[in-house]
């Protein structure tokens, strides 16, 4: 039987991590995989909170850094589920960092991570619909909606990309490319 509807605000779920120093790169900064990290773990908690089920991550979109992280900012991811499908889910995160110091925030990310529910089958599992009780929302299911078409889309003409590739025209089609082209078919 399938499970009632269930608001937004509901799954609603923010982390908060302090950005020590081993979490930094070479460079000073904090590592993206560490941004990574957390944003998966937040996508989870979200997802799950709202399917009742154990949730994978499928695919990640849009993930930029736009500013850097420093060592000592208070990093917090907050997490919404923008859309539901039958069984996947899409969450969306935005990222801000707190200077502690100067109580500056800037927003770093916003990202979307598309999340399946598992049954106890390890099956896709039929997650609960999505009540939509604000105009924010609203516009953010619409948004993940028409994203999720123009994947789909764009999907079909990669794979038919990767499926024509004219290795005998590679003179022609690369004689602007920054590359030395030593085979010759
Ligand atoms: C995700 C997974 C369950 C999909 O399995 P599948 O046999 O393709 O299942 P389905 O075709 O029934 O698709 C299930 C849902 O996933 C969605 N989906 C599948 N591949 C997708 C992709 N690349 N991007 C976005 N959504 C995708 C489908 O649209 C479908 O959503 P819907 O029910 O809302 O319409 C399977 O690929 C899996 O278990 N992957 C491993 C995930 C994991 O372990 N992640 C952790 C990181 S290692």
């Amino acid at each position: 039987m399938e499970q009632p509807a269930r608001p937004v605000r509901l799954s609603q779920t923010t982390i908060t991590e302090l950005m020590v120093p081993s979490y930094a790169n070479f460079g000073g900064k904090i590592h993206g995989g560490i941004l990574l990290s957390l944003m998966d773990k937040v996508a989870y908690a979200c997802a799950t909170k709202h399917a009742g089920t154990y949730c994978v991550t499928v695919s990640v979109e849009n993930v930029e850094f736009l500013q850097p992280v420093e060592v000592g900012e208070l990093v917090s991811l907050h997490a919404s589920v923008n859309y539901v499908g039958r069984t996947s889910l899409v969450v969306g995160i935005r990222v801000e960092s707190l200077n502690v110091r100067t109580s500056v925030i800037k927003h770093t990310n916003s990202s979307f991570f598309t999340m399946v529910a598992k049954g106890d089958d390890d099956k896709p599992a039929v997650v609960p619909k999505l009540i939509l009780e604000t105009r924010e929302d609203v516009k953010r299911f619409i948004e993940a909606m028409r994203v999720r078409e123009v994947k789909s889309a764009v999907k079909d003409q990669m794979d038919d990309a990767r499926s024509s590739i004219e290795v005998d025209q590679a003179s022609e089609l690369l004689k602007n490319e920054r590359c030395v082209l030593q085979y010759i078919p």
